[in-house]
């Protein structure tokens, strides 16, 4: 694997080994005082966000950190990119400062394939380093995708179901801004998974009919049969001030309460890949039940992100732990 850029980078082996790797990092560290790993001892991981993030950020840190490689993070707003020097000038100055992977998020749709373009087309040698630039990671690109969430949010519900095939997933709202429910329905489907998107006609994108999911108008239809409910944030600074349906009435179509809870099967899993807008998407008594995965999602995302770094970064003749 040279870059992750897209779910559709992974076929169902591929992915599976990715899981598979993070669920041995997690039993690697397991009960160790000292959480830490000799792993990419060496290497360096650089992280640039030029968009806002708790989750992805933190746990990319984590990840290269407990696997002893030295991270750096730059933040978009104390970087020279304020200053007006461009994406290509700013990716190719990190590749020369020594970055092994670069993780990036970004607002535009296709930064990340355009940062590994730009890698390819340098030549060999020219930045003092030997290679052809860094390994990049997608950690966003503005609604396209966003891979690493998906894979966490595959494992997570692998943990609570005991497999993807054949179970039924819905995936809840603003699909239109959504990257991970792009990601999701893609990923999902390689594993084996029936999606179903429920979102207003507004909040679905051009071209959805592409997609591998089946798309429904009523959550209330679809929780019965279900075995895990993604709900999606409402990603109103996507949306230019206007919001239709307001979000009243998306609340009450699309939101998932209490009573909607309870049309869920027993064993059913709830996820939200966060930041999660209590009240509006989701109700306070859903997160906090113990049907709701959100926080396992996190601590996924811990050791999905150690599994990528290390098939980027560590040799072939090297094991998880
Ligand atoms: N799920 C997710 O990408 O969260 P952050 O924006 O906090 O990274």
């Amino acid at each position: 694997m040279r870059h992750l850029l897209s779910v559709t980078d992974l076929d169902r082996d591929a992915a599976t080994r990715l899981l598979d790797d993070a669920e041995r990092f997690e039993q690697a560290l397991l009960g160790r005082e000292v959480r830490k790993l000799p792993t990419l001892r060496g290497r360096t991981v650089m992280t640039v966000f030029f968009e806002n993030s708790t989750r992805t950020r933190v746990s990319f840190e984590v990840a290269g950190k407990w696997m002893s490689a030295d991270v750096i993070n730059v933040s978009a707003s104390s970087s020279s990119v304020s200053k007006g020097e461009s994406l290509r000038d700013t990716a190719l100055t990190l590749h020369a400062a020594g970055a092994d992977a670069l993780v990036v998020r970004h607002p535009a749709s296709g930064a990340a394939h355009q940062i590994a373009r730009w890698f390819a087309e340098m030549p060999s040698g020219s930045s003092g380093f030997a290679g052809n630039g860094p390994a990049v990671v997608n950690a966003g690109d503005g609604m396209h995708e966003h891979p690493t969430q998906a894979l966490l949010d595959a494992l997570t519900l692998r943990q609570r179901l005991g497999s993807l095939e054949g179970k039924r997933i819905v995936i809840v709202g603003d699909i239109l801004h959504s990257r991970v429910a792009r990601s999701n329905a893609f990923l999902l489907n390689i594993l084996g998974a029936e999606v179903t998107l429920v979102a207003p006609r507004t909040l679905l994108p051009v071209g959805v009919g592409h997609w591998p999911v089946r798309i429904s108008d009523s959550l209330d239809a679809e929780l019965p049969g279900a075995d895990a409910v993604m709900m999606l944030r409402v990603q109103a600074e996507r949306m230019n001030g206007g919001f239709f349906p307001s979000a009243r009435e998306y609340s009450i179509r699309y939101g998932l309460n209490e009573r909607r809870l309870a049309l869920l099967p027993e064993e059913a899993v709830v996820l939200h890949p966060g930041p999660m807008l209590r009240g509006m998407e989701i109700a306070s008594a859903v997160a906090d039940s113990p049907k709701a995965a959100v926080l396992q999602q996190v601590n996924n995302g811990v050791h999905m992100r150690m599994a990528v770094l290390f098939r980027l970064l560590a040799g072939a003749e090297e094991v998880v732990a």
